[in-house]
């Protein structure tokens, strides 16, 4: 073994270069050392044996002759080169062995020099060249292996293919899908590997790619022969030279058939459900409708049934009570005839009193007898305004004694109503009545006449208000309005007060049978009467009838 080592020590370098030099020529030796003086650290050896073993130690690159006595030319860089592979190596040759040199460096040698034609900043320009070169060499290299660990590891396919559409490179994936190895792939096309079709709708989409020098994304679907729908995501994207010209294409996709079927589940499991929600709510809808129509009819049937009882009882009553009445009124007539009243004062305020009570007494009967009976009905044609102005009339006195005023707003020139005359002014005038009554300290009556045409909804029976006869939609009716500016009737009364005997009137002042008896009177003339709440106060009826010609 033949070792030595020279440290020149390098004033503001804080490291100096580590050199093997492997070199058996003292002279050389000696002028080599000599250049690398300063900055570098240099051990020397003199056959490629001990070189190889110094090796080991951490060096920052190697000098070696290629002429040594235990090897020659070129085979002595190939033996230290593959045994040391990451140290970067500078060659040294005669000047009539050039071409061994010139072949280490095709073959992994960082440079080479001539011996005799080095001078120290020839030599140390070569040093540290070879040693930046071999770092760059080494990043490259370490580049290159993580991006192509990366691309062979992915789970997704890879490959490349030049401008006329041959592979120039797959990755594993890509191989083991086409069942191919890399040199079967490779300089191939798509026909080589797909049905004809479908080999020219990828090159059709290779030269879209090329021709747009865009990124081409896509979820693309096909059908393997005998298997099920397939889908596989699809990125492909131009490939570019130095100069950006477009010099091919390259490719991802994966597959992603689990996920479109995952959305394609969701989204009908959305729409069933939607679906369903609505025949949901349909059925609900229906279930409502006919829940509110079971309890309008069985409203009406309760209301039915009970206006029989109260009829029956009604006329039983009547019946029994107007006979001994008849034989009182008569008592009566025959005392108020027979008494001379003129001396007794107390007598005839008696007898006053007893006319007054048996009055209202046969007022009640005629009401129930009114109420009770089947009724029948004389219809012929009036003048609806007339027989308001008359009904007002009858009601003149208690209109003066309550302090209301009366405005009529009579549409003129209306067709004549089909009413009994007699029985509709009952109607009419329990209206103004209960109108008067709510008004006790006063106020204002309008009474209003007008005809329209009944739209379909209108023509519909109202919820609540019973109607024998349904009016047709498009058919003209005469409505009659009687407005107060009274008290209103609480939200709570408003749907008892066709109810017989409902009254708020105070006993003696009303029996409670008045819209109960009208209500039975506008039926039988085939017309409807309602009572509703005015804003922001009063109450309002309307009564709706029938004309002679529609
Ligand atoms: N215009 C109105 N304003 C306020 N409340 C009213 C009106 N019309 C009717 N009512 C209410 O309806 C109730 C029933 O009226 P209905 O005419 O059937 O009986 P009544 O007037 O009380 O007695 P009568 O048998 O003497 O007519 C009344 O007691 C009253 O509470
Ligand atoms: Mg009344």
């Amino acid at each position: 073994m033949n070792e030595s080592s020279t440290t020149s020590p390098v004033k503001d370098a804080p490291q100096s270069i580590r050199v093997l030099l492997i070199e058996d020529s003292p002279p050389d030796a000696l002028l080599i050392r000599g250049l690398l003086a300063t900055g570098f650290t240099v051990t020397h050896v003199t056959d490629l044996g001990t070189g190889i073993t110094a090796a080991h130690a951490p060096f920052d690159i190697v000098l070696l002759d290629l002429f040594l006595p235990d090897s020659r030319g070129l085979d002595t860089f190939t033996q230290f080169h593959s045994l040391h592979p990451e140290l970067p190596i500078l060659v040294m040759s005669g000047l009539d062995d050039e071409h061994f040199a010139e072949s280490a460096v095709s073959d992994g040698a960082q440079d080479y020099l001539v011996k005799g034609q080095m001078d120290e900043v020839l030599l140390r320009r070569a040093v540290r060249y070879a040693m930046e070169r071999k770092r760059v060499e080494r990043a490259l290299r370490d580049s290159e292996a993580f991006y192509q660990s990366l691309v062979e590891s992915l789970p997704q396919y890879i490959y490349r293919k030049d401008a006329q559409g041959h592979f120039t490179f797959a990755n594993r994936r890509f191989c083991v899908e086409l069942g191919r190895t890399f040199q079967e792939i490779v300089g191939h096309t798509d026909y080589d590997f797909f049905p004809a079709e479908l080999a020219a709708k990828y090159q059709a989409d290779d030269q879209r790619v090329m021709a747009a020098g865009k990124v081409f994304e896509a979820v693309e679907e096909h059908t393997p022969p005998g298997g099920e729908k397939e889908y596989v995501q699809v990125v492909k994207s131009p490939v570019f030279d130095a100069q950006g010209k477009i010099i091919g294409t390259q490719g991802i996709f994966w597959d992603v058939t689990a996920r479109v079927r995952g959305e394609e589940k969701l989204k009908k499991a959305h729409t069933d459900l939607a679906r369903s929600r609505e025949d949901l709510l349909r059925t609900l809808a229906d279930l409502q409708r006919s829940h509110s129509r079971f309890k309008e009819a069985q409203q009406q049937m309760v209301e039915m049934e009970k206006m029989q009882t109260v009829g029956q009882m009604a006329a039983g009553i009547a019946h029994e009570v107007k006979n001994p009445l008849a034989v009182i009124r008569m008592g009566m007539d025959y005392l108020t005839n027979a008494i001379d009243t003129a001396g007794n004062e107390a007598v005839g305020t008696v007898l006053k009193d007893m006319q007054d009570a048996l009055h209202r007494a046969d007022g009640i009967i005629m009401g129930l007898l009114d109420f009770s009976a089947p009724g029948k009905v004389d219809l012929r044609p009036w003048d609806l305004n007339s027989l308001l102005r008359s009904s007002l009339n009858l009601v003149k006195h208690e209109l003066k004694t309550a302090q209301v005023t009366v405005e009529t707003d009579f549409c003129e020139n209306l067709p004549p109503v089909l009413a009994d005359t007699n029985k509709i002014k009952q109607v009419f005038v329990n209206a103004l009545s209960n109108a008067i009554h709510a008004m006790p300290e006063g106020g204002r009556l309008t009474v209003r006449t007008y005809i329209k045409k009944l739209t379909p909804e209108e023509a519909k029976p109202s919820p609540g208000a019973r109607q024998t006869h349904a009016f047709r939609a498009g058919e003209r009716v005469l409505v009659t309005e009687i407005d107060d500016t009274g008290t209103g009737i609480p939200d709570d009364k408003l749907a008892r007060v066709f109810e017989p005997f409902f009254t708020t009137k105070s006993t003696g002042k009303g029996t409670g049978l008045g819209l109960t008896v009208s209500r039975k009177i506008v039926e039988l003339h085939e017309g409807t009467i309602q009572l509703q709440n005015l804003s922001p106060t009063g109450a309002r009826a309307t009564i709706t009838l029938r004309t002679e010609k529609n």
